[in-house]
């Protein structure tokens, strides 16, 4: 398999490139974009650099709307607000060039380091005057005598090769207004670091400003949420939908196991957020994904198909609609509701009305007496192969499906870890394993 990351994808452009390489066989994974603040040059194959400039902030949500692929992010990051604010703008990582110039090991001269970590360095420029192709330096002499001549460059690398010839003496001589210095805008933002410390650095900071930078929206959320649910409940009356009542006993799993599921799950904030994105591909589709569980593959497993029959095997037309219901209700829960103590307490109310101790109950029927915990695990796998297409349905992207899944996924887990102890617990007495 030939396999190809895109460097360079402005819009349109990286487009055609992708294009070609799939015609030729490769497989392209990943994407990246590279908004005109980086230093160096930026890859540009179609058209003429000076017609694709565009800043990282417009170029890279273009491109990840555009593509299915991950979206790396370059250009002007050189710390972890940076990183934020590509991953908020959709990319999946960032690609550092500048910043890595000053670190220790990097092949970047005495000279050059000390221009990035002088004035100088907040004052870049786009020249074509080095290397016959446009490219992103810190502004000298050399610089700025060049852009001066009235003739144009020669083409890439010719005009390399030439002022190659004065830029190597200069730099042998330290003379820094005759070198090339590439560098990007935010090349004052960079530090002397070792180049471990400055990629685990943007990570690290990054992840800390996530939260910070995700506590007003996530309060926003929550607030907003409220109003949310409340439209975001299934269309009809919904008997003996309980969720959040003073009737709804306490759990017997505490908060803080619950904290320690999520951890042992995989379950991250990240998870949270595309479970909220979830909600709202799903929202609207929870009748159809239902009826394609309990009709299209439970109804045609007898063993299964028994728990919402009569003991004769009658169907139970109420019980299936009423408690199909409470099924498309917990759809939206499980990706909207916060995991709290509402929403573990009411995870216990679900797993009693599967067993002896309240299934048929709220919906007074006369039905299987439980459903035993070794179909409902097994269920598990059903539930998370066929919400796929659900998630792919509103045209998210490849990656952001498989995020919303992968959240989907371990959210199901950790209920069915849940929901255990109900089973357990009463395996004291009887086992409805
Ligand atoms: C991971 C697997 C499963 C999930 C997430 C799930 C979820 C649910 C939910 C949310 C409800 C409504 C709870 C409420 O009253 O608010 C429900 C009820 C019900 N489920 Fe499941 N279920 C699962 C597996 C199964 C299986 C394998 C069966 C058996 C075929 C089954 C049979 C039933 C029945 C009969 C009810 C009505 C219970 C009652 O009498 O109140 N479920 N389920
Ligand atoms: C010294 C240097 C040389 C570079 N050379 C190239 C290059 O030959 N081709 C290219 O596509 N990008 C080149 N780049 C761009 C980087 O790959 C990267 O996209 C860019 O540095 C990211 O922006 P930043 O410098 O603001 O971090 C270069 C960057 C620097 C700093």
């Amino acid at each position: 398999m030939k396999v190809a990351i895109v460097t360079g994808a402005s819009r349109g452009i990286g487009f055609e490139i992708v294009t070609t390489l799939l015609a030729k066989g490769y497989r392209v994974i990943a994407i990246v974009a590279s908004g005109f603040e980086g230093g160096g040059h930026r890859g540009s194959f179609l058209r003429r650099a000076e017609e694709v400039l565009m800043g990282g902030i417009s170029l890279i949500p273009q491109v990840v709307d555009a593509v299915s692929v991950p979206v790396i992010a370059a250009g002007g990051i050189a710390d972890g607000r940076g990183v934020v604010a590509a991953l908020a703008l959709g990319a999946q990582g960032v690609q550092i060039g500048t910043a890595f110039l000053r670190c220790s090991g990097s092949g970047a001269s005495k000279a050059h380091q000390d221009a990035l970590n002088s004035d100088s360095a907040r004052w870049t420029g786009l020249t074509d005057a080095f290397t016959g192709r446009l490219a992103r330096g810190i502004r000298n002499h050399l610089m700025d005598d060049l852009a001066h001549q009235n003739s144009p460059p020669l083409p890439f690398p010719l005009q390399h090769m030439v002022t190659q010839t004065v830029g190597s003496a200069a730099s042998v001589q330290q003379k820094v207004e005759l070198m090339t210095l590439w560098a990007g805008q935010s090349a004052s933002l960079s530090q002397s670091h070792e180049a471990s410390e400055l990629s685990d650095e943007p990570l690290g900071s990054s992840r800390q400003s996530v939260v910070e930078a995700d506590q007003p929206s996530r309060q926003t959320f929550e607030s907003l949420r409220e109003e949310e649910i409340s439209m975001n409940k299934v269309p009809g009356a919904m008997p003996a939908y309980t969720y959040g009542e003073a009737a709804v006993a306490t759990s017997r799993v505490s908060l803080e196991e619950l904290e320690q599921l999520k951890v042992s799950v995989g379950l991250t904030a990240d998870d949270e957020r595309y479970l909220r994105k979830a909600g709202a591909v799903l929202e609207g589709q929870t009748k159809q994904i239902v009826a394609h569980w309990r009709s299209g593959i439970i109804a045609g497993i007898p063993n299964l198909a028994r728990h919402s029959r009569t003991l004769e095997g009658e169907p139970i037309p109420k019980y299936l609609a009423q408690s199909n219901l409470r099924f498309e209700q917990w759809i939206l829960d499980t990706c909207l509701r916060p995991y709290d103590q509402d929403w573990l307490n009411y995870q216990q109310e679900i797993a009693l009305r599967h067993t002896s101790l309240k299934k048929n109950r709220v919906d007074g029927v006369e039905s299987t007496p439980y459903v035993p915990f070794r179909d409902i695990a097994a269920f598990v796998a059903v539930l998370n192969d066929t919400i796929k297409p659900y998630l792919a349905s509103a045209g998210n992207s490849a990656s952001e499906v498989e995020a919303m899944h992968r959240a989907w996924c371990r959210s199901l887990q950790l209920q069915i870890a849940l929901w255990a102890r109900v089973y357990v617990d009463l395996a004291k007495t009887k086992s409805e394993w």
